[in-house]
């Protein structure tokens, strides 16, 4: 009899086809499943590919008596509860490197957007309140030459470092440790801690994965600590972010403005955020490019099958 691989939603690219010749693929349709839907799937299954809108805890990890791994279509897996999955001898895969540029891309997306007031021109233009060219038309932000600061200084952090050099930008960064000094020559980036990086910046990019010990990263004291002129761009975990305090700092305009692609209770955004037009809000599309939607799901089919027959998957988090 073949495995039965669970599939918690139909992915893009041909790659489920390649699985389906050494397994039996049960893709789940019409949306994400419910708790039951979910349970029912992962009692059945050798394998599932999971979405990060998949609560993966103990308990429903316990469910899957035969199941041997859960392959997390992104790359961040605070959705998992990998020490349980470890205990019950449940691999763990996601899905590095290939969406670190396309995610990157994103946060420089929304910094520029911000920056330059396009989602308020669009707006405007639509409404068909463009009247002409004018001198202080949606007068924004010189992005050449000012500081960012990046919080969370992996992969992704490192990339968005990299296209700050076309800007002519000094790059501040905040993470666990400092980096080696060959690669943060390379980047040019200093290394500081939180509260300098906040103070100095002029864009502050977040970019470090979730977990309880970091739930509100920034809060209404850190949004204190930035600059009237900041902008905060946020494509990592919206629960970086006190969404509240974000709103009240963006309505009286003590920072300046921020680009947001996550939010803390998706697809829930807080209505705050929503009066806010020196926000843009983006529906957590950073990964979001043909490419690299389609490798993801290439590398948790080659998780899946590797964990199948018995190998340890290039992209395991607990081998
Ligand atoms: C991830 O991979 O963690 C992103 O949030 C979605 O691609």
């Amino acid at each position: 009899m073949k495995p039965n691989i669970f599939v918690t939603r139909p992915l893009p690219g041909d790659h489920l086809e390649r699985l389906a010749r050494i397994a039996d693929v049960n893709v789940h349709e019409g949306g994400d499943p419910s708790p039951a839907e979910l349970e029912r799937g992962i009692a059945e299954a050798d394998g599932a590919i999971t979405m990060l809108v998949n609560p993966m805890g103990r308990g429903m990890l316990s469910k899957g008596k035969k199941l041997k791994i859960v392959a997390n279509y992104a790359v961040g897996y605070d959705n998992i509860d990998v020490a349980a999955a470890t205990e019950l001898g449940i691999w763990v895969a996601n899905t590095p490197d290939v969406l670190t540029e396309a995610t990157a891309d994103m946060a420089w997306a929304l910094l520029l957007a911000v920056s330059r007031r396009i989602a308020e021109g669009d707006r405007l233009v639509r409404e068909g309140k463009f009247d002409g060219w004018k001198p202080d038309l949606l007068l924004g932000r010189q992005v050449y030459g000012k500081t960012l600061g990046i919080v969370g200084m992996g992969r992704i952090g490192q990339a968005a470092a990299r296209r700050a050099a076309g800007f002519g930008m000094r790059v501040l960064y905040s993470g666990r440790r400092p980096l080696d000094p060959v690669l943060a020559n390379e980047l040019r980036a200093e290394y500081a801690e939180l509260e300098r990086l906040l103070r100095e910046s002029d864009y502050v990019s977040l970019h470090a994965p979730f977990s309880e010990a970091n739930r509100h990263l920034i809060g209404a004291e850190q949004l204190r600590m930035m600059k009237p002129d900041a902008i905060l761009i946020n494509t990592a975990r919206g629960a970086l972010v006190d969404e509240r305090a974000l709103a009240d700092a963006l309505k009286r305009r003590t920072i300046a403005g921020a680009g947001l692609d996550v939010f803390e209770r998706e697809p829930l955004v807080e209505p705050l955020l929503l009066q806010c037009d020196n926000a843009v809000l983006a529906p957590h599309t950073g990964s979001a490019t043909r490419e690299t939607r389609g490798e993801m799901a290439g590398l948790c089919v080659d998780a899946v099958i590797a964990a199948l027959q018995g190998e340890i998957p290039r992209t395991a988090l607990n081998p």
